[in-house]
């Protein structure tokens, strides 16, 4: 259990750089099996998720060495294809492995991935594109058998541009004969990410930032080198945390074209943003105006992810911001959290309205989910008094050093790990109620 003590109030003021994405790394990694011999990744964030991911790969018969923000990956002895449930679930984008198995040995065991409790999370739409490539699978008891079959390019629709499917597809086609056709498929620069990655392990793959990617071949190379780019959530993340405190903060080596969703918010709220080809400057004043109505959409629209974030900056708002969800059936798990803390915030189905309150209160919370658990701790920044979180470990799946990046911009708060804070949380708890 990690324990946040957070004491409200301070201006963020700094410059940091953004982290290596999660949800590219994630995919990337998976992409590793492809490759005869060794891969090199840089930029590489230290997160639970990523972990996972390493153990995977391990578990297949990879060798795996970190060295600082690199990680060297020797997929040349890969010897099995069969992912034991613990490792599974412990993030949603194991199920990429079955894509990537598909490709390298044409067979794949697994069992259904775990992952942040946002809703319902089917794999219809991985299952249907697998389907199309000729892969034989059956599913029993949460239990997936990809059984030995030849792979064929194939022309695949999909019905909703999802991004774990849009991957599993890109994966399994570098490894089926023929050309494949992906429609409908997700845009989100992870997908870009992982189309750049392929084509260094030698894939011939075109279209990544539209709705359709071709695929007409593999020729796999002996070794690669790739950079992960920049967290837009992180970035998102610590952009709503300035803001929503008041203050001024530079963001440098990342992509502020990724997140200029979140950006363009930011700025109406009253924030202002100086935007250069590789660094964004973000200065708030404290006190937003109101948005809206700020409507989740898959990229180039304004990312679910950072829906929990953008609430927690806009709890102190002038006026009334709307938001609509239309991603994830259960992405408002942060509410009851941020209304202990003071927040107005009215839950109506997919809406939810957010009437900006004069000053938000310190409580004692449980994080929910990662996105969710950030939204607390930034709504905490700028409460007054102080704010105890209670995580299960659903921060350090996504962010990296986020304790000490935040304490480099001023804010007073301390993390402990599980074993070194008895007692702090029940007297919290007794005395915020
Ligand atoms: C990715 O999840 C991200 N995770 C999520 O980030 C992100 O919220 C999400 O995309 C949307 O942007 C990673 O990249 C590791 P989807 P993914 O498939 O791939 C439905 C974070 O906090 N759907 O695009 O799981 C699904 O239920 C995480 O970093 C089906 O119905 O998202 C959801 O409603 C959380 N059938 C919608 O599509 C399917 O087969 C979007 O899911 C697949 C998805």
């Amino acid at each position: 259990m990690d324990i946040w003590r957070i004491r409200g109030g301070a201006r963020l003021e700094g410059e940091c750089s953004v982290q290596g994405s999660k949800n590219a790394s994630l995919p990337i990694l998976a992409a590793c099996l492809l490759c005869p011999g060794t891969v090199e990744l840089r930029r590489v964030p230290r997160l639970r998720d990523v972990d996972a991911a390493l153990q995977i790969l391990e578990h297949l018969g990879c060798r795996v060495r970190r060295e600082g923000d690199q990680v060297y990956i020797d997929a040349s002895g890969v010897n099995g294809c069969e992912i034991p449930p613990a490792l599974m679930e412990r993030m949603r984008s194991s199920v990429i492995f079955m894509g990537a198995l598909l490709a390298r040995c044409g067979r794949a065991r697994l069992s259904l991935p775990g992952g942040c409790r946002l809703g319902k999370r089917p794999i219809d739409l991985h299952l249907l594109a697998l389907r199309r490539l000729g892969a034989e699978i059956e599913e029993e008891d949460g239990e997936i058998r990809c059984r030995p079959s030849k792979l064929r390019g194939a022309s695949i629709r999909l019905p909703f541009p999802s991004v774990g499917a849009t991957e599993n597809a890109l994966l399994a086609a570098c490894g089926a004969e023929g050309e494949t056709l992906i429609r409908g498929a997700a845009r989100e620069p992870e997908i870009v990410a992982l189309q750049d990655f392929l084509r260094a392990l030698g894939a011939r793959v075109e279209g990544a930032g539209t709705a359709t990617l071709r695929v007409s071949g593999f020729s796999p190379r002996a070794s690669a080198r790739f950079r992960i780019p920049a967290d837009r959530i992180a970035a998102s993340t610590l952009l709503c945390a300035c803001a929503g405190c008041g203050g001024k903060l530079c963001l440098k080596d990342c992509d502020p074209g990724h997140f200029s969703t979140v950006l363009h918010f930011l700025n109406q709220a009253g924030c202002v943003i100086i935007q250069k080809h590789d660094r964004v400057t973000l200065s708030s004043a404290g006190r937003l105006r109101a948005v809206g109505p700020v409507v989740t959409a898959p990229y180039p629209g304004f990312p679910t992810d950072a829906q929990p974030l953008l609430m927690a900056a806009l709890l102190r708002a002038e006026g009334e911001s709307v938001f609509r969800e239309t991603i994830f059936e259960n992405r408002y798990r942060q509410v009851p959290a941020l209304r202990r803390l003071g927040g107005s915030v009215l839950l109506c189905g997919r809406e939810a309205r957010v009437r900006g309150v004069e000053r938000l209160r310190g409580a004692a919370l449980d994080a929910t989910d990662l996105r969710g658990g950030a939204a607390m701790i930034l709504a905490g920044l700028a409460a007054e008094g102080e704010t105890l979180l209670r995580d299960e470990g659903h921060l350090a799946r996504g962010y990296e050093n986020f304790d000490a990046c935040l304490r480099d911009l001023g804010a007073d708060l301390s993390l402990k790990h599980e074993g070194d804070c008895h007692g702090i949380f029940v007297q919290s708890t007794q005395n915020h109620g």
